[in-house]
């Protein structure tokens, strides 16, 4: 059996109510009709009754029954219009009336008023539930897109603990790097001083040793802003980088460290490479993790061959770049998980190196692998697409 209908009928025409409650009642119709004969009244049923559904004439004693969509909230509604008011009946659709029905004086509309009802009933169910739907579609892709937020912000997080401890390992390097401008700024200006104190000093000579002065202060204002990029906590920021220009960066930040090591590190960088559109810091980060790696096994393994290779190279519409060493390999029992966050076998790693570089490079679109070695030990190789390649995959 269908559900009984609570229907609202505001009309001030008492002979059209009564026409409409006896055709229901004959017709054996699921409706429970209300009736309220002035907009006022409508409203005040509205306060306190529940509605499946308003029918509601268009002209009312005190007001147009247009009046009252507004205020009818999720009850469906049905505007009767007089024959020939066509426009009114379009106005209320535009007011988001359900339909409408034409009275005419042999009442033949009674005879559409079940289907109306029905049709007007059911667009409103199916509405609702697909708002329901959507409202839950709408929750779930804001909770993953927040997951996915959160996911990026704890990367960032644990991207930026890595450097603060690669920056903390490379405190002799920078003491060492910082030491080379000041020593020289220090040796210029005693050397003008004593110039300027035994009356030797004319002014080309102390041009020259302000000149150098400058260089050398701005040689290691250099070194400080590099690794104070490197530390800064930012979001990603791709541009066009060139991929040789980056891992020469990267091999100044390690050369000390690499020469302390007596690791002799060996580049075979293509020429004419493609740019590529990435974020050259976090690039950098994953050769420096992948160099560090490199340094540590060889140190680990204590092979007598203490070599490190980085090559780059083209490869379709790809461009490569691996780093090589010649310690012994990855421990064959890790496998794959070394590329999870936290495995390590060192007894000071935090074992992130390898995942955050693999999350750096995969948010370029690109890949994170192991490949055969070819100087006896390990190598990793990641792989970008060109920076015009890149932009026809974005687009
Ligand atoms: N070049 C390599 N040769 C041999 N083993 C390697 C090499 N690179 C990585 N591994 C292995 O993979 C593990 C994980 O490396 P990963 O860089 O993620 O962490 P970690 O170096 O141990 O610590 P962290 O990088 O956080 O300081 C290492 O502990 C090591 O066992
Ligand atoms: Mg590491």
């Amino acid at each position: 059996m269908k559900p009984l209908l609570d229907i609202l009928l505001v009309d001030d025409d008492q002979v059209d109510c009564l026409a409409m409650s006896r055709f229901a009642e004959t017709r054996c119709l699921p409706y429970r009709l209300h009736i309220a004969s002035s907009l006022a009244e409508a409203r005040s049923r509205l306060q306190t009754g529940r509605f499946d559904l308003a029918i509601i004439d268009h002209n009312l004693g005190d007001g147009t029954g247009l009046e009252l969509l507004h205020e009818l909230q999720d009850i469906p509604a049905i505007v009767l219009t007089g024959a020939g008011s066509e426009e009114m009946a379009v106005e209320a659709l535009r007011l988001r009336a359900g339909d409408y029905l034409v009275k005419d004086p042999e009442r033949r509309y009674l005879t559409l008023l079940q289907p109306t009802i029905e049709r007007t009933v059911a667009r409103r169910w199916t509405e609702r539930e697909l708002r329901k739907y959507t409202t839950a579609l709408e929750r779930e892709i804001a909770q993953r897109t927040l997951a996915e937020e959160q996911l990026q912000q704890h990367r960032a997080e644990l991207a930026h603990v890595a450097r603060l401890s690669t920056l903390g390992e490379m405190g002799t390097t920078l003491a060492h790097e910082l030491n080379q401008p000041l020593c020289a700024i220090s040796n210029y200006a005693r050397g003008g001083l004593r110039r300027l104190q035994t009356g030797a000093g004319h002014e080309g000579s102390l041009h020259e040793a302000l000149k150098q002065i400058a260089l050398e202060a701005e040689r290691a204002g250099g070194i400080v802003r590099r690794l104070r990029d490197f530390v800064r906590k930012r979001g990603p920021r791709k541009s066009t980088a060139d991929i040789n220009e980056i891992v020469q960066n990267v091999v100044q930040l390690v050369a000390f460290e690499a020469s302390r090591r007596d690791i002799a590190i060996h580049l075979n960088l293509a020429e004419g490479l493609p740019g590529l559109l990435a974020d050259s810091i976090q690039i950098e980060e994953v050769i420096l993790n992948l160099l560090r790696n490199a340094f540590e096994a060889i140190e680990g393994a204590q092979v007598a061959q203490r070599q490190v290779r980085v090559v780059t190279e083209r490869g379709g519409n790809e461009v490569r770049v691996a780093v090589h060493d010649s310690a012994a390999g990855l421990p064959a029992d890790l496998g794959e998980r070394i590329f999870e966050p936290f495995v390590t076998t060192k007894p000071d790693g935090l074992g992130v190196g390898l995942s955050i570089s693999r999350s750096i490079i995969e948010s370029h679109d690109g890949r994170l692998c192991p490949i055969p070695g070819s100087l006896g030990g390990a190598a990793s190789q990641f792989t970008f697409r060109s920076r015009r390649e890149a932009r026809a995959h974005v687009a």
